[in-house]
């Protein structure tokens, strides 16, 4: 198993934002995590990398028990996120980001220049500033970024968010696809339901505070009810 979540909630102060998330990723799966505007998808996502929330409940990544880890332990267990809004440092080149990643970080498979020869669009704008860079470069480079840390579990909060349809497309579809195809294994935080499930074989569901759905892909595009209901499509 890659990631094991047993009875999961995160409280904001009083606020309870889900409770009792029960899951199991494992290795190479690409899981979709849906849900409308406001309904934990990054609280879950920071949840996992103690970002944010106050927490109850275990998260075993590759079968260690993380959840009261500091986030850079965790990250470097296995687990990279590429979060929403990118995060990059924006008066840095291409060149400067991606290799401020790779300081402190394992040495592995992931090299500058395997980033560059996989995503050959951000070698042509190595020397450009990230705050120069269109938005799908921008996400190119947060997931080179990511990449570096030598994860196997990659995280992205959000990333088609920004971008035109069509390149939110090649980003997710393309891009992730092939990485995921790779051996990777992808657990991907979307409002944009239709083009998660293009990706991802199977979805997971927040709704009310809790996990409403969790299987595959196929199951969920077939419950007109529940993606009225729970998703607005
Ligand atoms: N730092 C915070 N303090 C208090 N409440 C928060 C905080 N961050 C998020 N929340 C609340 O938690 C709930 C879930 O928000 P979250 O950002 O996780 O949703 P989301 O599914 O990622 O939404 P979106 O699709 O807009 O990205 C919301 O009601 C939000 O107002
Ligand atoms: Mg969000």
């Amino acid at each position: 198993m890659m990631l094991e979540l047993d009875k999961l909630s995160a409280h904001y102060g009083a606020v309870e934002v889900f409770s009792d998330v029960s899951l199991r990723i494992g290795a190479g799966e690409k899981v979709a995590l849906l849900g409308r505007n406001g309904a934990g998808k990054t609280t879950l996502v920071q949840a996992l990398f103690n970002l944010g929330p106050r927490l109850s409940g275990t998260i075993r990544l590759q079968g260690e028990a993380v959840q009261d880890w500091p986030t850079h332990r965790i990250a470097r267990r296995g687990m990279a996120l590429v979060p929403q809004g990118r995060g990059l440092f924006p008066t840095l080149s291409v060149s400067e980001n991606l290799r401020l990643a790779t300081l402190r970080q394992p040495r592995g498979a992931w090299t500058l220049e395997k980033i560059f020869e996989t995503f050959p669009r951000l070698a042509e704008r190595r020397h450009a500033s990230s705050s120069a860079l269109s938005g799908g470069e921008r996400q190119l480079l947060a997931i080179g970024r990511a990449l570096l840390t030598q994860a196997p579990l990659l995280v992205l909060d959000e990333a088609s968010e920004g971008l035109a349809p069509m390149m939110a497309e090649e980003i997710i579809v393309q891009h992730v696809g092939k990485l995921a195809e790779a051996g990777l294994t992808v657990l991907l935080a979307e409002q944009n339901a239709a083009l998660a499930l293009r990706l991802c074989p199977r979805a997971l569901v927040l709704a009310g505070r809790r996990l409403v759905f969790d299987g595959p892909s196929e199951a969920l595009l077939a419950d007109r009810s529940l993606l009225q209901e729970h998703l607005g499509v």
